[in-house]
């Protein structure tokens, strides 16, 4: 029996739409903030390599998956699951998978609202030509001011969360889409004039081999899972927005003729490119004005705006690309906040406006713990080899990406491989039986599983403690 619902929620006007706003999501603070500072803390090219292995062998049938589940369910990541395991025969509990969906997704957000916030406040710094001839000790203090200042950021995360809400209430086609449409390409473009940029500094061919050839002497100060794959599999998920549903309800939208295989290509071809391209962008500034690689969340808002301090016509380009940056925080926090938005307006019956404001007020509260965390909660923690100095920041960040996204990966390939039946994974897949299904099947049912249990097992020492391994 083939399954024909809709979504109560509407549905994208075409296969584009929905290319462009799953994207959109993934693209955002994870792949110009976090990759490039993750890749600094984890020493560069092996960690790269390591994410890049992540992002196709775990992160790419996993988005599948989550996208086909959210198709066949057509609901809240929390009805579909439950509505998918009854069809399937399975435990209603399957529903507490999208609940873990939900209560991540409001961490995240709390603490991306707040990043989010540091892009606003550097439109206007940038635009007020604070940079102009900048040195790193001028940029540092900047930066420094500002996540000092609780008031400050306290301002820009409301001001961010509110801009969040309004579209998330008007429904995620309208706006969200025409929005996207233009905004993406012209990101993309202008991450190309920032390599550009990269390019003409001496220490390109040094920002280079930092990121694409690995140090294999650091690798042997280090333990491989838990200092390099552990964190490069949390940056897979989060980059790729899987693990806690939000690509689910965007496939809920899908509609059932668009080919999933496509789209997830094209989504995770786009988004890995825009993190390589800033990491070329990023690396050789660093060396050329003498910073550090590991400098933490601070690495962009540090380095970026002195390259900016420098260039021609930098105070436009630099205003450009916060503008731009804020706007990818903003389609990533929309779908951070939708699979809690569409549970309330199923669940409890209220308008989406209702829902929205409810949602970003949760996550606003939540968000006040962060913007403690960089001045008067500040603490600090060693963590995966390197030093977490924003103690509630780091907490949050480690528990979702590294913990909560991969254990939601790892339940959504046993469901869709281990006891979803596979006449219904081959009913929606639309890809036949031959060999590209098999090749999927194969990758979710055991590639992505093993891999998060066998770097889940290595990052807490089990093999260790049993003589196993290293
Ligand atoms: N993928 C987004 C980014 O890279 O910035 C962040 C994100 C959005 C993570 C949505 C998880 C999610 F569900």
């Amino acid at each position: 029996m083939s399954v024909k619902r809709s979504s109560i929620h509407g549905q994208w006007s075409s296969r584009w739409a929905f290319i462009l706003a799953a994207t959109g999501s993934a693209v955002g603070l994870g792949n110009i903030w976090r990759f490039p500072y993750l890749t600094g803390e984890n020493g560069g090219g092996a960690f790269v390599l390591v994410y890049l292995v992540c992002v196709v062998m775990v992160g790419i049938p996993i988005m599948m998956a989550e996208i086909l589940l959210g198709r066949r369910g057509r609901q809240s990541p929390i009805h579909t699951m439950e509505t998918l395991a009854a069809e399937e025969g399975l435990s209603p509990h399957w529903k507490l998978l999208g609940w873990m969906g939900v209560v991540a997704g409001f961490i995240i957000l709390s603490y991306y609202s707040v990043i989010a916030g540091w892009t606003l406040a550097y439109i206007f710094r940038i635009g007020a030509g604070v940079f102009v001839d900048a040195d790193a000790g001028l940029s540092k203090k900047i930066f420094t001011d500002l996540i000092s200042d609780p008031e400050k950021l306290l301002a820009w995360h409301t001001t961010f969360l509110i801009m969040s809400v309004i579209v998330v209430s008007r429904g995620v086609k309208n706006g969200l889409e025409q929005a996207v449409k233009f905004l993406m390409p012209t990101l993309f473009i202008l991450l190309l004039i920032m390599v550009g940029y990269a390019m003409s500094t001496d220490k390109f061919v040094e920002g280079m081999s930092y990121l694409f050839v690995p140090n294999f002497e650091l690798l042997a100060e280090k333990n491989f899972f838990s200092d390099i794959f552990l964190p490069a599999l949390g940056q897979a998920f989060f980059s790729l927005s899987i693990g806690m549903g939000a690509i689910m309800i965007y496939g809920s939208y899908l509609s059932q003729k668009s080919s999933i295989t496509f789209n997830c290509f094209t989504i995770a071809i786009a988004d890995t490119s825009v993190a390589i391209l800033a990491g070329i962008a990023i690396f050789p500034i660093v060396f050329t004005y003498g910073l550090e690689p590991a400098g933490g969340p601070g690495l962009i808002f540090i380095t970026l705006p002195i390259a900016f301090g420098q260039m021609p016509f930098g105070t436009f380009f630099g205003c450009l690309f916060f503008i731009l940056l804020l706007f990818a925080a903003w389609t990533s926090a929309i779908s951070l906040l939708e699979p809690a938005v569409t549970w309330l307006v199923e669940n409890r019956n209220m308008t989406r406006v209702k829902a929205a404001a409810l949602a970003g007020a949760i996550a606003w509260l939540l968000g006040l713990v962060t913007v403690l965390s960089f001045n008067h909660w500040a603490f600090s923690f060693n963590f995966a080899g390197s030093v977490k100095e924003n103690g509630f920041f780091d907490i949050f960040d480690i528990l979702t990406s590294n913990i909560m996204l991969p254990i939601g990966g790892l339940l959504v390939a046993i469901f869709a491989a281990w006891l979803m039946s596979r006449k219904s994974t081959v009913e929606e897949l639309g890809l036949g039986d031959g060999a590209a299904y098999q090749a999927w099947h194969f990758a979710v049912k055991y590639i992505a599983p093993f891999g998060v249990i066998i770097i889940f097992l290595n990052a807490i020492g089990l093999f260790r403690l049993l003589g196993l391994g290293e």
